[in-house]
């Protein structure tokens, strides 16, 4: 038996192909996205992939039509199309600031804001975005990564507390650094440097993500919202 209908942003590699995966194999009906062609390499009956760039309010609003048609629309809407654009302040070019803003944050609201309304009208919703240890603590060479990143946390609770009354929760999952494309830039010595930090000495792997979405997801959290839960290793500690 189908569980519910999930919304993955950025599915065709890294974490969200792990969440997306992750739900498929658990009886969930899976939509995952992403913004050229792509398909798993496991032949899941129930993925469906969709290019859609998370920018594009055009892309969005198709596939909000398509969706409805099928009577796919989600009630869990996962967030986690994201890029970087590092540079440090004094050479950051605007469209390093433009494109990671437009993409991690603004991309949020887009597809937040067309497909929230089903949830609140089926008064059930699950919304988990997928911001980073970056957007709590900084980091050099991120500012703006780090601003969408806390700007997405300032949206989780806000949101949360708008629309808690309607049995629609919205949490954060704050990775630290992940064994994905995204980190793949790092040489062995920039590794290390980095594992020293962490008190669990390693990298995070994907499955380390995806379980907690999973459970976020799940009757057993219902009663948490407007969290960000750190999935870093103890990288950062309150
Ligand atoms: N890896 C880490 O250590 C780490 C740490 C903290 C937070 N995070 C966050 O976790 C999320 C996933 O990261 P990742 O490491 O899995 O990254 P990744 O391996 O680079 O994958 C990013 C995914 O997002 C998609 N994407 C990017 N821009 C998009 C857009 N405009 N519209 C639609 N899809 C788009 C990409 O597909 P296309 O390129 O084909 O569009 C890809 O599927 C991001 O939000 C990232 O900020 C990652």
């Amino acid at each position: 038996m189908i569980k519910g209908n999930v919304f993955v942003s950025g599915a065709s590699r890294g974490i969200g192909k792990n969440i997306a995966i992750h739900f498929a194999k658990n009886n969930y009906k899976v939509v995952g996205t992403s913004r050229n062609e792509f398909k798993l390499d496991d032949d899941l009956e129930n993925f469906i992939p969709i290019k859609l760039d998370v920018t594009s309010r055009d892309d969005i609003k198709n596939c909000f039509n398509k969706l409805k048609s099928l009577d796919l629309l989600p009630n869990i809407l996962i967030n986690n199309a994201g890029i970087t654009s590092d540079q440090i302040f004094l050479r950051m070019k605007d469209d390093d600031w433009d494109n990671v803003i437009e993409t991690n944050l603004t991309g949020t609201y887009n597809l937040s804001k067309v497909f929230i309304k089903n949830m609140v009208k089926n008064r059930n919703g699950r919304i988990i975005n997928i911001s980073s240890v970056s957007g709590l603590m900084g980091n050099p060479g991120q500012v703006n990564y780090a601003s969408s990143k806390s700007g997405l946390n300032g949206f989780t609770k806000s949101l949360a507390k708008e629309v808690g009354s309607r049995n629609i929760t919205v949490n954060s999952v704050a990775p630290g650094f992940i064994d994905t494309d995204m980190t793949s830039f790092l040489d062995s010595q920039a590794r290390l440097d980095v594992i020293k930090n962490i008190p669990l000495g390693r990298f995070g792997h994907v499955d380390d993500i995806s379980k907690v979405v999973m459970f976020l997801a799940s009757d057993n959290a219902s009663y948490i919202t407007g969290q960000i839960i750190s999935v870093d290793g103890g990288l950062l500690m309150y």
